[in-house]
């Protein structure tokens, strides 16, 4: 089968012939239909992911992806063969930019019939992060305002929409026609972070969800009101900054929430939440899709064709 492998950190990930994986019985095996890509992708293959997760090399990239149970391992219940699912897997196995796939059958949520396998690919890590960082990590109300740095991402696409439809005031940030993907996601205002600077147009402020890091991050703390929250998914923040304002600020880190990432499928589908996808390429060309991520420009989600023939 077709699978896009690393051999070694840094190397350029290529597309293999490789046999397809033998099941345990606790996993499933999946027809992979789309494969999605994110930036942790990208720390697999640097090796700085290294520090996270236990990566076994060779690898088959790939966390989050999307098929139909082709075969069921003899511990598994629940799944049956033919069932169509979203699989969140770990990065140290990975496993979904390839044709088939063996993963826990834990990590396995049904795909919606009102979802396409690209746009269940796309929901895993994205959806989970955008999602917890909100809520359970920032606890975002009803009627406060949002900071969403990065609005047109990955994430970001997500966030601006859960944040909106929860009742919140959303501010984000973006550039180019990022801006306007932003605002017909829902966000009240946008600012251009090219043309203008974020820190002088907004203020008071009572989250910033930071997608970015670095500058962006520090000169976020001005915009927070007294007792304002940051939570990151990008750097670590430094939460001396602030302190003496009552502002907190914190990292998250997705971890496979198996038994959420089914609500929030549901979630999305029911409610309409649109699945932004920057582009959807066969696997053959894998390396269109890997320069877009790692040209950090993405307009929402990434996804690859994993299906024979493609
Ligand atoms: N900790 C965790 O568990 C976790 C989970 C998921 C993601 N992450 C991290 O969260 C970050 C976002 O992930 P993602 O999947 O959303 O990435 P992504 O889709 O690759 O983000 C790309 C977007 O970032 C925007 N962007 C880049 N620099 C910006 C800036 N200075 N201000 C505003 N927008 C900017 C780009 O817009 P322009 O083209 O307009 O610049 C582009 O639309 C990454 O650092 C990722 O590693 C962490």
């Amino acid at each position: 089968m077709k699978a896009i492998r690393i051999h070694r950190f840094n190397d350029e990930p290529r597309l293999e012939d490789i046999p397809a994986p033998g099941i345990g019985p606790d996993q499933v095996l999946v027809r992979v239909d789309a494969a999605a890509l994110n930036p942790l992708d990208a720390l697999v293959v640097s090796g700085v992911a290294r520090h996270f997760f236990d990566i076994a090399l060779p690898i088959t990239l790939g966390t989050d992806f999307a098929g139909t149970i082709e075969r069921v391992g003899m511990a598994v219940t629940g799944w049956s063969v033919g069932d169509r699912v979203i699989c969140w897997a770990d990065a140290g196995t990975g496993g979904g930019f390839a044709e088939r796939a063996a993963v826990p059958a834990d990590a396995c949520v049904p795909l919606p019939p009102g979802l396409s396998a690209a746009e269940g690919a796309a929901i895993p890590t994205a959806g989970i992060t955008a999602w917890h960082a909100l809520f359970s990590a920032a606890g975002l109300k009803p009627g406060e305002t949002v900071l969403v740095h990065a609005g047109a991402g990955g994430v970001g696409s997500f966030a601006i929409q859960f944040a909106h439809k929860a009742g919140a005031r959303v501010i984000a940030t973006a550039s180019g026609d990022g801006v306007e993907l932003a605002r017909s996601l829902g966000a009240d205002e946008v600012v251009d972070y090219r043309t203008q600077d974020f820190a002088a147009a907004v203020s008071g402020v009572d989250v910033v969800l930071d997608l970015v890091g670095g500058e962006t991050q520090t000169r976020s703390y001005a915009v927070l009101r007294t007792g304002g929250r940051m939570v990151s998914t990008a750097m670590l923040p430094d939460e001396a900054i602030g302190k003496d304002r009552g502002i907190t600020a914190s990292m998250f880190y997705a971890k496979p929430y198996a038994d959420r990432l089914g609500e929030l499928v549901d979630a999305i589908a029911q409610q309409g939440v649109k699945v932004v996808i920057d582009r959807h390429v066969p696997i053959g060309s894998f390396n269109e899709a890997w320069a877009r991520l790692t040209s950090g420009k993405a307009r929402g989600k990434i996804v690859v064709s994993c299906a024979p023939g493609h």
